[in-house]
């Protein structure tokens, strides 16, 4: 049986929901003269918010909008990430019958054939350098290189050193953009200057969860095409449950699905696909979530859990004990941490729906 769901990390969707907006505007961002604030953008989440996703759609369409894409996770290995993948995607445009680069010579400055360097720029050239040959090698055919950096890591080497090109890159007028994906923790650990301001600078993203009332639509539209029955209330208790969490999206999807036998949901299919939903939600989202964290984070967590989603401050800061002191470092981390937020003055939410739950369930209800 076909299940249009996948319910892992680092797909792309068989639709993208809820994001379609955002989609168009970021690469209209990227259409604008070089060098604009818009043609670099940083994608802000929690796990399962979509981030992964986001970057594969923009990726996707990045042609269209007159780029190759360099597609890659921070990493000790990322500098020379970026470059290989120029050269693989770019190079594509130099071989078969759309030869795209016709118009530029084939022993262009630096290189021997296609995207290839000559063995001197190989190995004597550093990642700055080659990238402008590169840069101007696609430019010359109207393409520009849109570098996407998951799982970003702004402490590392590779990171500062990617800034500091970027911008010799863009004050050079080299036709490039970039867009950045990360937890929210990535970003608020101590920078060095030069990421800082880069990141600063960056268009920012924060990806919260896509609305339900889209959920629905797109599961009344799936379990259609695929033949399966399913009443509008179970449709409408099935999209509330995700609460919108496009991770959970995909799970409750999957296991409707898989338990339907490909006929038809009725309340039976429906309670087990969501208790199973839950339990992976549970190993693969919060486990991860938590463990960063400290006891007292999480001691802190437990004296917002009882409330649900929304807590007040003074109630939190009641229960969690020892006064404003031991309150308010706490609850600054952790909005850091972009497990809580505070959406107004004197309020407390959880970014992730079911955390709380989660929390009383692990840890009991501490009140
Ligand atoms: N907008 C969306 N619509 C439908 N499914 C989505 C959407 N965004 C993400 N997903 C799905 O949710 C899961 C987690 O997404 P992913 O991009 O890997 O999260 P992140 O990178 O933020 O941790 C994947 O199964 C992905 O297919
Ligand atoms: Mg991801």
């Amino acid at each position: 049986m076909y299940n249009p769901f996948v319910p892992s990390f680092g797909n792309r969707p068989t639709r993208i929901v809820g994001r379609e907006a955002l989609v168009r505007s970021m690469l209209e961002g990227l259409k604008r003269p070089i060098g604009s604030r818009e043609r670099c953008a940083l994608v802000l989440g929690q796990r399962g918010m979509g981030k992964t996703a986001l970057l594969l759609e923009l990726a996707a369409h990045a042609n269209e909008y007159g780029f190759i894409v360099a597609r890659v996770s921070a990493g000790p290995s990322m500098l020379d990430d970026i470059i290989d993948a120029i050269q693989v995607e770019g190079g594509k445009l130099v071989s078969g019958t759309g030869t795209r680069l016709n118009n530029v010579s084939a022993g262009a400055f630096g290189f021997s054939v296609g995207l290839t360097f000559t063995k001197e720029v190989s190995e004597s050239y550093g990642f700055r350098a080659k990238m402008s040959l590169l840069c101007d090698r696609l430019e010359a055919s109207g393409t520009g290189v849109l570098v996407l950096i998951d799982e970003v890591q702004p402490n590392s080497d590779q990171m500062r050193q990617f800034a500091g090109t970027y911008q010799l890159l863009v004050g050079d007028g080299k036709n490039i953009a970039v867009v950045m994906a990360g937890l929210p923790s990535a970003i608020s650990n101590v920078l060095n200057d030069e990421v800082l301001t880069f990141l600063n600078r960056a268009i920012r993203e924060t990806l919260d969860v896509v609305s339900v009332g889209q959920v629905r639509a797109y599961y009344a539209t799936t379990f259609k095409e695929l033949g399966i029955a399913v009443t509008n209330d179970l449709l409408s208790r099935a999209a509330e449950v995700t609460r919108g969490f496009p991770y959970l999206l995909q799970l409750v999807g999957y296991y409707l699905v898989e338990y339907s036998g490909g006929e038809s949901i009725d309340e039976e299919v429906f309670a087990n696909a969501v208790e199973s939903a839950l339990m992976d939600l549970d190993h693969n989202v919060f486990d991860a979530t938590l463990r960063p964290l400290s006891a007292g984070d999480i001691e802190f967590l437990c004296a917002m859990a009882p409330d649900g989603d929304v807590s007040t401050t003074a109630e939190v800061q009641r229960r969690f004990g020892g006064g404003k002191n031991r309150f308010q470092p706490y609850r600054a981390r952790l909005i850091e941490a972009g497990v809580v937020c505070a959406p107004q003055r004197g309020v407390l939410e959880f970014t992730v729906p079911y955390l709380s739950e989660y929390l009383t369930r692990c840890y009991g209800n501490k009140t």
